[in-house]
């Protein structure tokens, strides 16, 4: 492969917004498509793409960019032979403040060091521990959850995941005092990595200072759980990270493990709340799904999944990729590039911002059959619709960033629907009108938030 010096000023350098010279608009002054993308984003790319081709410039969230809408160039930014494309500098404009010094915030050499803080974490052997943690937090939740008046599956998923979250990734007694305080930091530092005014100005009330401050706690509590978590004998993510070394057998420090578990957790939570979500909503229509993905639950385990029961829930597997490939929780993939490149047969420059939509490259009508419809039959043996190209589905994204937590998820994603599918019959309140709207931006979910009558089923 050729050498490539890569000019480290990048990182100091502004976006380069002059991309005139390529096909495309930037829609409406300032806003450009912004609220058109927070409509529909599917016609949005789709009117694009028809009238610019392929690779065309654009404007949302008032940042100019060149999308980049095919599976081929998913894969030419997330394989990046030449170490063109910037992570970094891609996410630098929503994530900078709150998730400094994460893995997807890191490139390049840097990156592949930091990658291995997590390699023991994601382990087999580690993976079965987190099942047998996480199987009684699922199934002690999921009992209350009948209890409920005007049940809503959104806020009660999330809850759940939270709680998930500070047992297997940190350790953290559940119901604790700490583990309600610093889940409600990390709830403040998401509603602030989304707030429009972003100012960390104290006395106004503003959401960005308020995320901020969660940040601050985070960091605070996570600083002073490393050391105690390298002293213990843990089997949580916290005390995995804690213990790992760099290349040259150093540990990391304190304050990058605490920036790690702060990216971790954000990485994980949305994303999975996002996609059982949007599950539950597909399924409380598609009782024939449900049945199908309930028998098929059932049959492996009575009480709760074990590990080993995990690859052979074909149906569920079918499932997790369909709804995956329809709201994929990571809608667009952001990168910069940090020289001048050609993309397309079109001039790039250097610190240019790139979006592969992948929310719209996965219901390509070239790679899919009605792409629009929820069939996950489209991914069994027979018909296997996803293998015309290695990208045309790609919610964990490639290459060097490749999703590290994707097993994790599969496992978690099954694990709490063998828990909710085998307890209840999902079913929407009488005169529930489907489809509800959905929110696209930044993760997928029902702008109801889901409300659903759980059936007893034992
Ligand atoms: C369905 C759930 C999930 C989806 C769809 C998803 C998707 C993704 C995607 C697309 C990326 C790469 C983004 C890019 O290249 O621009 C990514 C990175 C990452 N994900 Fe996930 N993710 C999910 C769940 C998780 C979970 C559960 C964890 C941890 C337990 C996790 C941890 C990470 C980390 C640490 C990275 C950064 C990797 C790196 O930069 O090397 N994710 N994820």
């Amino acid at each position: 492969m050729r050498q490539q010096t890569i000019d480290n000023d990048y990182i100091h350098r502004p976006d380069n917004r002059k991309l005139d010279h390529l096909p495309g608009d930037y829609g409406k002054p300032l806003i450009g498509y912004t609220f058109a993308m927070l409509k529909d984003p599917f016609s949005v790319f789709a009117d694009m793409r028809a009238r610019y081709g392929d690779v065309y410039r654009f404007n949302t969230t008032f940042q100019r960019m060149l999308i980049v809408s095919h599976p081929d160039y998913i894969k030419l930014l997330t394989l990046d032979p030449e170490q063109i494309f910037s992570p970094r500098m891609g996410y630098h404009g929503p994530l900078k403040d709150f998730f400094k010094g994460g893995l997807l915030m890191r490139d390049f050499g840097e990156h592949r060091v930091h990658r291995r803080i997590m390699q023991t974490a994601f382990k087999t052997d580690s993976m079965r521990r987190y099942v047998e943690q996480m199987n009684p937090i699922i199934a002690s939740q999921a009992s209350d959850w009948s209890q409920q008046n005007d049940f809503r599956f959104y806020p009660n998923i999330k809850k759940l995941l939270l709680d998930i979250g500070a047992n297997v990734f940190l350790g953290l007694d559940m119901g604790a005092d700490e583990t309600v305080k610093l889940n409600q930091s990390f709830l403040d530092m998401m509603a602030g990595s989304l707030a429009l005014i972003r100012k960390d100005w104290p006395g106004l009330g503003l959401v960005y200072r308020k995320g901020m401050n969660g940040r601050r706690e985070l960091e605070r509590f996570f600083i002073d759980l490393v050391p105690k978590r390298r002293a213990v004998d843990g089997t949580d993510m916290a005390s995995y990270f804690a213990k790992e070394t760099d290349d040259n057998g150093e540990l990391f420090s304190d304050e990058v493990v605490a920036q790690h578990l702060i990216f971790l957790l954000l990485a994980a939570h949305d994303t999975t709340t996002s996609v059982l979500t949007m599950t539950c909503s597909f399924l409380a229509h598609h009782t024939d799904w449900q049945d199908r993905v309930r028998e098929e639950l059932a049959s492996a385990a009575d009480k709760g999944l074990a590990y080993d029961d995990l690859p052979t829930l074909t149906h569920t597997e079918n499932l997790f990729k369909e709804v995956l490939r329809l709201h994929p929780p990571v809608p667009q993939f952001a990168r910069r590039t940090v020289k001048d490149t050609e993309i397309g047969g079109h001039h790039v420059p250097a610190d240019t911002l790139l979006q592969a939509p992948v929310l719209y490259i996965q219901r390509m009508e070239e790679f899919w059959t009605d792409p629009h419809n929820f069939d996950p039959d489209r991914f069994a043996e027979g018909r296997e619709e996803h293998k015309k190209h290695p990208f045309q589905w790609a919610p964990f994204g490639g290459g060097a960033h490749k999703c590290i937590g994707l097993h994790f998820a599969n496992m978690l994603f099954k694990c709490v629907l063998g828990e909710v599918l085998t307890r209840y019959r999902l079913e929407f309140p009488e005169g529930y009108e489907y489809p509800s709207p959905i929110q696209h931006f930044p993760f997928a979910k029902p702008v109801d938030d889901l409300p659903l009558r759980l059936v007893p089923l034992r």
